[in-house]
């Protein structure tokens, strides 16, 4: 069995810190984990006045999330925050009213920054968040990433020990919750 991630780079940034970390992640997971970016950047702002007629990019969005067994957040802190383009494109996700995409699904959520605090308070704004939306959330390990150009390759490659050991077990622990999740009810 495989299973299919779906995973949103809360950044718009060319230079993204936290695109670099995505693709750390997906080196270090195990290899049944299949990981699909869903794209965020070229939704409209929400609106209500949307809901009788989801434009293209916010129907891909959802039929994305709907193709995901699991979702996996990697996101700046932005003022104390998450970014308003992910707060968009869950918003978009959640509605309209009674289809919302996230209604059981498994999710993780890590960030990167370059303060000492590695998104931790963007973190628990998105933990509130996604318990709205009724997400079932991994809460423990948790993940706070200073991020470093030493330790962290444009690529994907980390080339310190002890960061690759941490992200490969947090991706580890992140398949038993998606496991974990799914047995006791598949999706659907
Ligand atoms: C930031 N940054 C930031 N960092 C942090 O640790 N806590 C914060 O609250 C903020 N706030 C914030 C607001 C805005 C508007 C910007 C542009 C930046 C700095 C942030 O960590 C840094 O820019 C990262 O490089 C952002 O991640 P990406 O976009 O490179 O993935």
């Amino acid at each position: 069995d495989t299973y299919d991630v779906g995973y949103f780079v809360g950044s718009l940034s060319s230079t993204s810190i936290n695109r670099v970390l995505s693709k750390a992640l997906i080196r270090l997971a195990p290899k049944d984990l299949r990981f699909t970016e869903i794209p965020i950047g070229n939704l409209p702002l929400y609106s209500p006045d949307y809901d009788s007629d989801y434009p293209a990019e916010a129907l891909a969005l959802k039929a994305a999330i709907a193709r995901s067994n699991a979702v996996l957040f990697v996101t700046p802190e932005y003022n104390r925050s998450i970014p308003g383009a992910l707060k968009n494109a869950i918003d978009w996700a959640s509605r309209p009213w009674g289809q919302n995409s996230f209604d059981h699904i498994p999710a993780a959520m890590i960030g990167a920054s370059i303060g000492q605090i590695g998104t931790a308070v963007a973190q628990q704004s998105l933990r509130a968040v996604m318990a709205f939306c009724n997400a079932r959330q991994m809460t423990a390990p948790e993940a706070y990433i200073k991020f470093t150009p030493e330790v962290f390759g444009d690529d994907g490659d980390v080339r310190d020990e002890s960061t690759a050991a941490f992200l490969g077990d947090f991706m580890a622990e992140f398949r038993e919750h998606v496991v974990r999740v799914l047995t006791v009810l598949p999706r659907g």
